[in-house]
């Protein structure tokens, strides 16, 4: 048996958190012969960590084989030591009335202190995926509040909308999901993201050929995909969580043991490429090998899709823009 790993995963009592952890106790995210170290933080509030408890407790009834420990935390100073993975799923939903620019501002405080706190205690191969919204700038924060790390060890997670639109395809097609190949979303995980298909394939098969129809792509597949976060909400009156975890789990899982080739989807620090200005943490396509990833080069990028990239980059400067002072 491996020696175990450590796993640190935020707001650990709230919805995701409850669709996450067993997954991860299980072996799902890192394989079935890794025992695993939980190290869970939320909130000093006595509800959030009377809710942490519970969830301890039903973790412990599982008797997992590969749960190595279970720790409970308050700070991230404490939460974060030595931990080889950090999921940062917690983070403050935008209230009733509240503005873009307040939302930034509160989810910047958090998301520094935890980047200072990843930076000061964790592994230094710490690989970081950033769940809570708004994502992308979320990552973008602790990247940055992290100067010691490397960079490329923060990302945020585009997997959900990259798994939303390969379910579309599937059933536009009467194909396999598991049979979709060379799919990815560009940008932000927000309702501005594109989803492109046109490099995607099913048994090597052009997807764009198979469906051969833009007005599809354009006025249903794109908005279905764009909004299908809130079309859960308002279906469920709670937003997605179960698979939001799921995603959760194949990204690391993906990032960790590889993807054989396989695209997928990463919110990363951009390097540059497909000319997306150095660090925006933006949706790419890329492939995973020896725990790295790497993005996926050469693809054509037509006027429609440089249209889209274009809007969900501006998204994406704005809130880096928004945020600016807060990381001086
Ligand atoms: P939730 O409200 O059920 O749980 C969030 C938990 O985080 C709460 O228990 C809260 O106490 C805790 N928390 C808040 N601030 C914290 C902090 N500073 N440190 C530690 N814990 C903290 O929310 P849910 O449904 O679990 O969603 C979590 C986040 O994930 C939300 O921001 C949501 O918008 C986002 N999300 C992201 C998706 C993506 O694709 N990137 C998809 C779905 C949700």
């Amino acid at each position: 048996m491996k020696a175990p790993v450590r796993v640190a995963v935020t707001g650990a009592a709230g919805q995701i958190g409850y669709a996450l952890l067993f997954r991860i106790a299980s072996g799902e995210m890192l394989g079935k012969d890794q025992p695993v170290i939980l190290q869970l933080l939320e909130i000093p509030d006595e509800r959030a960590q009377n809710a942490l408890k519970g969830v301890i407790m039903e973790l412990e009834d599982c008797a997992f084989p590969l749960l190595a420990g279970i720790e409970a935390h308050s700070d991230p100073m404490t939460a974060f030591k030595d931990t080889d993975y950090a999921l940062l799923v917690g983070s403050r939903p935008r209230g009733p009335g509240m503005e873009r620019a307040e939302l930034l501002s509160i989810n910047g405080a958090i998301f520094i202190g935890q980047g200072k706190a990843l930076n000061a205690v964790a592994s230094r191969d710490v690989k970081v995926l950033v769940v809570g919204n708004p994502a992308n700038t979320n990552a973008y924060i602790a990247m940055k509040s992290a100067p010691d790390l490397n960079p490329n060890n923060f990302t945020a997670m585009l997997r959900l909308d990259h798994n939303r639109a390969a379910s579309q395809i599937a059933a536009k097609t009467g194909k396999a999901v598991a049979d979709i190949e060379k799919l990815t979303v560009w940008g932000n995980h927000s309702p501005s993201m594109y989803a492109d298909y046109r490099f995607a394939t099913i048994n090597g098969e052009s997807v764009k050929s198979m469906i051969n129809d833009e007005a599809w792509n354009r006025d249903v597949f794109l908005p279905t995909v764009g909004k299908r976060g809130a079309a859960i909400i308002a279906a469920r009156g709670l937003s997605s969580a179960a698979s939001a975890a799921n995603a959760a789990i194949d990204h690391m899982r993906d990032w960790a043991l590889g993807t054989n080739g396989k695209w997928v989807t990463m919110g990363i620090p951009s390097d540059g490429s497909y000319g997306i200005p150095k660090d925006v943490m933006f949706g790419f396509p890329v492939t995973c090998e020896n725990g790295e990833y790497k993005i996926v080069q050469g693809l054509e990028i037509d006027e429609f899709s440089r249209e889209r990239i274009n809007f969900t980059l501006a998204e994406l400067e704005e809130e880096r823009a928004g945020v600016a002072h807060l990381l001086g």
